[in-house]
């Protein structure tokens, strides 16, 4: 049989092995598999299908969206307000972090009138039990099959039309008609659209559980995502005991939302109030300065941590946990360029606390005050919130959600906020402090040294 080579990460396809994909460079992810039944084989006429049926729009009813409401706040935030019937889902993670006990969750909190069938490769009858007990869940209307081959699951799902169908995980399963192995790029692929146009057909729910590869994208190809209506991750921070659950893709909703979850004896639970989960500032402590992100409509506070000390030897180090290092460069080189803080020769770690990632220029200069703070050997003020942009030419720009960030300090106790000179504020319970670059900033932060 021919067989032809497939990048597992990006997909790209090759008639010859190399150790390094030609598409992305990505080194040791050439994979042999079968070649794919009539690979575009030659066609007689330009077309022998019958046409499609066009549909005009003004014959089509407008319908809101009906969802199945999970009942957990946290999921339905992340999904836009619950599973929408006939789309198909994509949960992934990596192995252990709990996307098995998480579908069971919503199967138990969903409307017990509605029939879920969930099909699990991986474990037996015996083993979801145990979870499910464990979850203290007896299902009503929830059946069970250990099984792995895609057209025996949707004869299954056409023959007692379940509103959902779960399976876990979409590496074990495979189909009869292509060649490749269980797990692999093309098998991973064809059963997906096959799953795909089971939901939409019979108006089936499918949520796909995947694993992650050790580089963090689904195992097997990324062309998985863009098959499915909506991916969810559920992240685990190993130190951490809570998951961040959020959605990279979403047809059905938005997807800057977070959900967090606590992983308890229990099954999840979850994490509706934040304020405070995030932030332990040690008082006095140079190099820490508090800031707050908001992901989707939610506020976070957090605080960002900077350790600023000598290069004794090579290059000056530039280390980032939880905020982009290309960043974190940039705004090392604006502080050395336009303040008289020289990094030149001083290796910067910056990290943020609690396992966060932050993604917003918002928080620019919450970590230019932490590393100012490490490198002076200064605490920054008590109590104070920072939040501003910093542009190349070191001036503070301004930011948006300002005042659902400062409502959410005020809760801890927050009583100064810095700000960008053109910040519009009306009015808040806090002292505000605006600067319009950053040695005016330093110069209000640490007034009698000149910096
Ligand atoms: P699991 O859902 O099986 O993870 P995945 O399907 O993503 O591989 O479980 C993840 C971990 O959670 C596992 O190590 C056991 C633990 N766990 C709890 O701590 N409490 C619980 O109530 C359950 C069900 C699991
Ligand atoms: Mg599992």
């Amino acid at each position: 049989m021919p067989t032809i080579f497939t990048c597992t990460k990006c997909g790209a396809q090759a008639p010859k092995w190399s150790g390094r994909c030609n598409e992305c460079g990505a080194w040791g992810t050439m994979v042999e598999e079968a070649m794919p039944k009539n690979p575009l084989g030659p066609k007689q006429h330009l077309s022998s299908n019958k046409p499609a049926q066009l549909i005009n729009w003004h014959e089509l009813p407008s319908k809101p969206i009906h969802r199945y409401v999970t009942g957990l706040i946290e999921i339905d935030r992340v999904l836009g307000g619950g599973l929408v019937p006939g789309s198909l889902i994509l949960l992934s993670g990596e192995p252990g972090c709990g996307k098995s006990t998480l579908v069971a969750q919503i199967a138990q909190t969903l409307d017990p009138q509605l029939s879920i069938i969930y099909i699990s490769g991986e474990e037996s009858a015996q083993q979801v039990k145990m979870r499910l007990d464990r979850l203290n869940y007896q299902p009503q209307k929830m059946t069970f099959a250990s099984e792995t081959n895609a057209e025996t699951i949707i004869a299954t799902a056409i023959k007692y039309k379940p509103q959902l169908l779960i399976i876990d995980s979409i590496q074990t399963v495979y189909s009869d008609e292509v060649p490749s192995e269980p797990g692999s790029v093309n098998q991973i692929k064809a059963c997906t659209i096959k799953l795909l146009e089971l939901a939409k057909e019979y108006n089936i729910t499918v949520i796909l559980i995947g694993h992650l590869t050790k580089e963090g994208i689904v195992a097997g190809p990324k062309t998985l995502e863009h098959l499915v209506d909506t991916v969810i991750y559920l992240e685990n921070e190993s130190q951490h005991s809570y998951s961040l659950i959020r959605a990279s893709k979403n047809r059905f909703g938005s997807t800057n939302e977070v959900g967090l979850l606590e992983m308890t004896g229990h099954g999840f639970r979850q994490l509706e109030k934040t304020t405070s989960l995030f932030i332990q500032p040690i008082q006095g402590a140079s190099g820490s300065a508090i800031s707050c992100l908001i992901e989707g409509s939610r506020p976070f506070l957090l605080e960002v941590q900077a350790l600023v000390s000598k290069t004794y030897f090579g290059y000056p180090q530039r280390k980032a946990i939880g905020f982009d290092s290309n960043r974190l460069q940039i705004l090392t080189t604006v502080l050395t360029k336009q303040t008289k803080i020289n990094l030149t020769d001083q290796d910067v770690i910056v990290s943020v606390a609690g396992g966060l990632k932050i993604n917003e220029t918002a928080l620019d200069l919450a970590v230019c005050a932490a590393i100012a703070s490490s490198y002076y050997n200064r605490p920054l003020p008590d109590k104070t919130l920072f939040l501003g942009e910093v542009g190349l030419a070191g001036e503070i720009r301004p930011i948006g959600k300002l005042e659902i960030r400062l409502k959410e300090a005020l809760k801890i106790g927050i009583s100064q906020v810095f700000l960008p000179a053109q910040a519009k504020i009306t009015s808040s319970k806090m002292k505000i402090k605006t600067s319009n670059n950053l040695l005016d900033f330093f110069n209000q932060v640490w007034p009698k040294t000149d910096k």
